[in-house]
């Protein structure tokens, strides 16, 4: 098949006619007005010692599936350093640009104790949890969206749920473009300032035997400004299984197969990334 072209050329032309792949349909189309824009919850890394703050991150899994997380001890330093490398690399001549983009990157030291934390919530034992993520690939995405004289119309991610076990993302610049979807409308993430945006994957959804959710988003682009954003996807490590902990099936019915990590991932990249819950797809 032939190359397709990348955005950023893409968007250089300033094309009148937008390819198809990126125009948006229509009925996707239905966002919560900026009165009714309920906030995604705001959890403190630094209070998750006390029961009331992993009340709100048990809450903020289990019903939103998404979260920011403030004061998590990344220096602002690194956070802006990470920023500025991303904005210098979508700025690179285009040859050197698609030299690394063909280099997946790995990125190691945010530290493990996130996953633990949701593990206490859950019920379970952080040790057990820990086992299935220790030295697991993490894996890096730098997302850059040029600006669009027809922004309404097309999209930037489509939507999806993340195949990772949890995703931190950092807003790498001011622009907005994260939507969530919650109660069949689009609410807009509004970033705040040296946070990073938390979601729950399909791995911990599927862990969780459903109590925790992978939601539905997407990105949307802006008329005149650029959009960076740079995700780190957490997954389970190569080796183990997927599956509903033993630990919350002992009572409930598990709602979800257990499968080896590769074959769940092998499946995940087959399945049509076509917005819906993918997981919910897969059957006992
Ligand atoms: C994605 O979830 O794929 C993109 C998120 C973003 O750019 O905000
Ligand atoms: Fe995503």
């Amino acid at each position: 098949s032939l190359p397709v072209e990348n955005v950023q050329t893409l968007a250089s032309k300033n094309l009148k006619n937008i390819p198809s792949r990126y125009i948006r349909p229509e009925f996707e189309s239905d966002v919560v007005s900026a009165e009714e824009s309920l906030q995604i919850p705001v959890i403190d890394m630094s209070k998750l010692d006390h029961d009331d703050e992993q009340t709100k991150l048990h809450f903020a899994c289990k019903d939103w599936g998404f979260f920011q997380l403030i004061n998590h001890g990344i220096p602002d330093e690194l956070i802006e350093q990470m920023k500025a490398d991303a904005r210098e690399f979508f700025h690179l001549p285009s040859e050197e640009r698609m030299a690394c983009a063909q280099i997946p990157g790995h990125i190691e030291g945010y530290g493990h104790n996130r996953v633990p934390l949701i593990a206490k919530n859950l019920g379970m034992d952080p040790e057990t949890l820990l086992s299935l993520f220790e030295n697991e690939m993490q894996a890096i995405k730098m997302n850059h969206y040029p600006p669009c004289a027809e922004a309404s119309k097309v999209l930037g991610a489509s939507p999806h749920s993340d195949s990772s076990a949890l995703t931190i993302l950092l807003h790498a610049n001011e622009v907005e473009g994260l939507q969530i979807k919650r109660n069949q409308k689009w609410v807009p993430v509004k970033p705040i300032p040296g946070a990073f945006t938390v979601n729950i994957g399909d791995v911990i959804e599927i862990m969780s035997n459903g109590e925790y959710k992978s939601v539905l988003h997407r990105a949307v682009v802006n008329g005149d400004k650029e959009r960076l954003s740079i995700a780190a996807f957490h997954n389970q490590k190569l080796g183990t299984q997927v599956g509903p902990l033993q630990d919350l099936v002992k009572t409930n019915k598990p709602l979800y197969k257990t499968i080896p990590v590769e074959e769940f991932r092998r499946w995940k990249m087959t399945s049509k990334q076509d917005g819906k819950f993918m997981i919910r797809k897969m059957e006992l």
